[in-house]
């Protein structure tokens, strides 16, 4: 297996090209490959543009509709709820937190959630978003179930994502993106693919006990929450906000949103997502909020380092130094980034990839 670098600009010409061959137009397919390759700058392959080939895979069979727009159907001062029609979610879901940044402006917060969508990536693309604006985001998002709960056996809960991003003064912004699985479930299938083991923790088998084999998975076993009981606890949490409060999907209702997946019932996925902008300069002066964030990042990086320990990161800094390194020079995408995306261009009838192949090792 190979993996291939590629010039962001690149990446993204090349994905736009296929999004305008499955009929999906021009601003939606360009605000959805600069979601995709921002989240593949971040280092973060599995949420970043692998999802496209499956993603598009849902609008030839009317899972979503290219010619579909995401609309607000309820709102009040600082809150809104949109229907985003099955329309490309990724445009509807930045629509929702640019929403919810506008209310925060005007209300001090803006809490904005969608119904009738589907796999919006990386939740903490769209917390950046406010952070960009001087406001702290969150994202978060509900999953088909592929998650055990303690004192479960099989798939109960989705891997529902929580984001968050905090402007930090002179720093680039704080940013916190994760599944509450210990892993999200790609990082299970490319080891699969890879036919390597996978570190404890991570999955279950069929009777409800750890395991190191991802062979069985998806088909059988599931992941397990992160840090036991509190990862249940925050999935939990993101099930209520983006599914019970917005008349979502709940838990086994949402199909897969990868259609092809072997027993996935047919229908709209029908995902809830939320999204959340607060105004820290309504509560506090912006500038005392940028000292303050200012001053617990350097506390942050000064703490006492554990022995062998050369640097401490805050969330979000890996991700802005590999992004600065991807637009300068270029990046590397992983063998199953570029399967993918290879076989996505067999299936729109790209001939020609901007690739150079890198034999790994
Ligand atoms: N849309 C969906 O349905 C869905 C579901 C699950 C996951 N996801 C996405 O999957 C992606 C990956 O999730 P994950 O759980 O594998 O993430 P992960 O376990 O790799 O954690 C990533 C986060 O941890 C921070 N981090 C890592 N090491 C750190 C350190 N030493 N110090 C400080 N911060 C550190 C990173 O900055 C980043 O914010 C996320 O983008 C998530 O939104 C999406």
């Amino acid at each position: 297996m190979d993996s291939a670098k590629v010039s962001v600009k690149d990446l993204e010409n090349f994905i736009v090209e296929a999004m305008h061959r499955y009929g999906i137009h021009e601003e939606d397919a360009h605000v959805s490959a600069n979601i995709l390759v921002t989240t593949d700058t971040w280092g973060v392959h599995t949420h970043g543009t692998r999802q496209l080939r499956p993603l598009l895979k849902n609008f030839p069979i009317k899972r979503l509709d290219s010619e579909a727009t995401s609309e607000v159907i309820r709102e009040g001062v600082a809150w809104a709820m949109v229907d985003g029609h099955h329309s490309m979610p990724f445009v509807s879901a930045q629509r929702a937190m640019e929403l919810a940044i506008q209310k925060a402006k005007a209300a001090g917060i803006g809490y904005v959630s969608v119904i009738h969508t589907s796999h919006f990536g990386a939740a903490g693309y769209y917390a950046t978003l406010a952070a960009e604006q001087g406001m702290i985001g969150m994202a978060m998002c509900n999953a088909d179930p592929n998650m055990v709960i303690p004192g479960a056996r099989g798939k109960v809960l989705g891997t529902n994502p929580i984001a968050y991003a905090v402007p930090a003064g002179q720093n680039k912004p704080v940013f916190f993106d994760i599944a509450t699985s210990a892993a999200a479930a790609n990082k299970i299938i490319r080891a699969k693919l890879l036919g390597q083991s996978i570190p404890e923790g991570w999955l279950v088998n069929a009777e409800g006990e750890p395991t190191t084999d991802p062979s069985g998975f998806p088909e059988s076993g599931a992941l397990m929450p992160m840090a036991a009981h509190k990862g249940y606890g925050f999935a939990l949490l993101v099930e209520v906000l983006a599914g019970v409060m917005t008349g979502a999907a709940l838990t086994k209702e949402q199909p897969s949103w990868v259609p092809d997946i072997p027993g996935n019932p047919p229908g709209f996925t029908n995902q809830g997502q939320m999204f959340i902008a607060i105004d820290a300069g309504a509560m506090i002066s912006p500038e005392i909020f940028d000292q303050r964030m200012d001053w617990l990042v350097d506390y942050i990086h000064d703490a006492p380092k554990a022995k062998g320990s050369e640097r401490i990161y805050l969330p979000g800094e890996m991700e802005w130094e590999k992004r600065e390194q991807a637009l300068a020079n270029g990046m590397i995408l992983p063998s199953d980034v570029v399967d993918s995306l290879r076989g996505l261009a067999h299936d729109v009838g790209i001939k020609t990839l901007p690739f150079e192949m890198v034999t790994d090792n």
